[in-house]
């Protein structure tokens, strides 16, 4: 697929081709709001078990460290694993938990923008400087990771998590030394909080290992990589791909603090971070119209569907005040993320905050995209804080 930069043209032109269309590497794609939604949502559709890497070309996934850390964790796994390790983390998740972090988060935000204010020249790269470093410090005191080592993990998990994008043997050869680093890494802090407990996350997965001898240490470490790196990778890119679409629209960044939470929802289905779900189907389904059989690959273009005019009034313009708003951002059905109400509370602080500190923010250079579309986002944006 190319235009990573602005695919939303070429989604459109999908769209007028068919609700569903067969894509080159022979996988189906729906483009429709409805039909995204069956996809995720939809029990006969279940994501691609471990073993069909097999027809990928790679039939010894296990032996690459990229592929079996993902693929051992709860975002790629079925029912009844799923369930059970879903089960594992989700009470650590609940709107409640997540609303009683939000004092933690407005220092955080604080802090961040004060060392922004003293940057030289009041220049800065916002990823570096913020989108980055916001989410990894929430993830990171949630689960316990220590703050001194939280920065080298914006290349590992970019470096690992390309894998949702494409498996090819270049991918692999970055995505297996920074997967392994990443497992080698949280392995060592469990152990630490085996035999010395602490307030957090990882803890509390150590302990529920201890309380249920189905889980195994390899679930526990692959759940905990994704868990960490869900928890920032995804979003960094809102806030930076939220930025980028405020500063393209002028007059919209002066209108977040007033509602913070329509205007996050709005930059979400404008801009997602995730812009793909895949599922494979296991009964015949009915999508787009057309009857899908058993063993077909489905994508669902959930950047697309965020755009459909059956769905949403004048897809392509960006309004903070839009309601009956209503995003794919954060998937559907039993894999609906984890993480959406952590994901919205720092991006509604954060943005809000960065308005009314900053309301003459601009950029100062061409900001850098990620070479991916599964996962839509910045690694580099220049912007000067005036
Ligand atoms: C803007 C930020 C985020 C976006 C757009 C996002 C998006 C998504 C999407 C689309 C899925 C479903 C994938 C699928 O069905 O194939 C998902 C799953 C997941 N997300 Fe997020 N996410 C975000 C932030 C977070 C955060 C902050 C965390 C953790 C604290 C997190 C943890 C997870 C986990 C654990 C899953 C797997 C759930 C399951 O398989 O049952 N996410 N996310």
């Amino acid at each position: 697929m190319t235009g990573r930069r602005d695919p939303y043209p070429r989604y459109a032109r999908l769209r007028e081709i068919s609700p569903i269309v067969r894509a080159a590497d022979d996988a189906l794609v729906v483009t429709g709001y409805a039909d995204c939604q069956t996809v995720v949502r939809d029990g006969r559709l279940a994501h691609m078990p471990p073993d069909m890497l097999a027809f990928l070309g790679f039939p010894d996934w296990r032996e690459h460290p990229a592929l079996r850390l993902m693929y051992t964790s709860m975002l790629v796994l079925n029912p009844p694993d799923h369930t059970r390790l879903r089960r594992l983390v989700s009470s650590a998740f609940t709107a409640r938990r997540v609303q009683g972090l939000r004092p933690a988060v407005e220092r955080m935000v604080d802090g961040l923008l004060d060392d922004l204010a003293a940057t030289a020249g009041g220049t800065a790269d916002f990823v570096a400087a913020f989108a980055f470093p916001l989410p990894v410090a929430v993830i990171g005191e949630l689960l316990g990771v220590p703050a001194a080592d939280r920065a080298q993990f914006q290349t590992l998990v970019r470096d690992w998590t390309q894998i949702l994008e494409r498996i090819t043997p270049e991918v692999l050869e970055r995505a297996d030394p920074a997967a392994a680093a990443i497992r080698d890494y949280l392995a060592g802090l469990l152990q630490e909080r085996r035999q010395d407990p602490a307030d957090d996350l990882l803890t509390a997965l150590t302990q529920a290992q201890a309380a249920d001898d189905r889980l195994t240490d390899e679930e526990v470490l692959s759940n905990a990589s994704l868990l960490f790196a869900a928890g920032f990778e995804t979003t960094t890119n809102l806030l930076a791909n939220g930025l980028a679409a405020l500063l393209a629209h002028p007059g919209q960044l002066a209108l977040v603090p007033q509602a913070p939470e329509a205007a996050v929802e709005e930059l979400l289905r404008f801009d997602s971070p995730v812009q793909l779900s895949a599922r494979v189907v296991t009964e015949p389904v009915e999508v787009g119209g057309v009857t899908v059989e058993a063993g077909e690959r489905i994508v669902a273009y959930l950047g697309a569907g965020n755009r459909d005019p059956e769905r949403f009034a004048d897809p392509d313009e960006l309004r903070l005040t839009r309601d009956d708003n209503g995003p794919l951002s954060f998937g559907g059905g039993i894999h609906y993320c984890l993480g959406a109400p952590l994901a919205r509370l720092e991006a509604q602080v954060a943005l809000a905050a960065l308005a009314r500190r900053f309301p003459g923010i601009e950029l100062a250079g061409e900001p850098q995209r990620r070479d991916s579309l599964s996962l839509k986002g910045f690694t580099a944006m220049p912007v000067s804080v005036g």
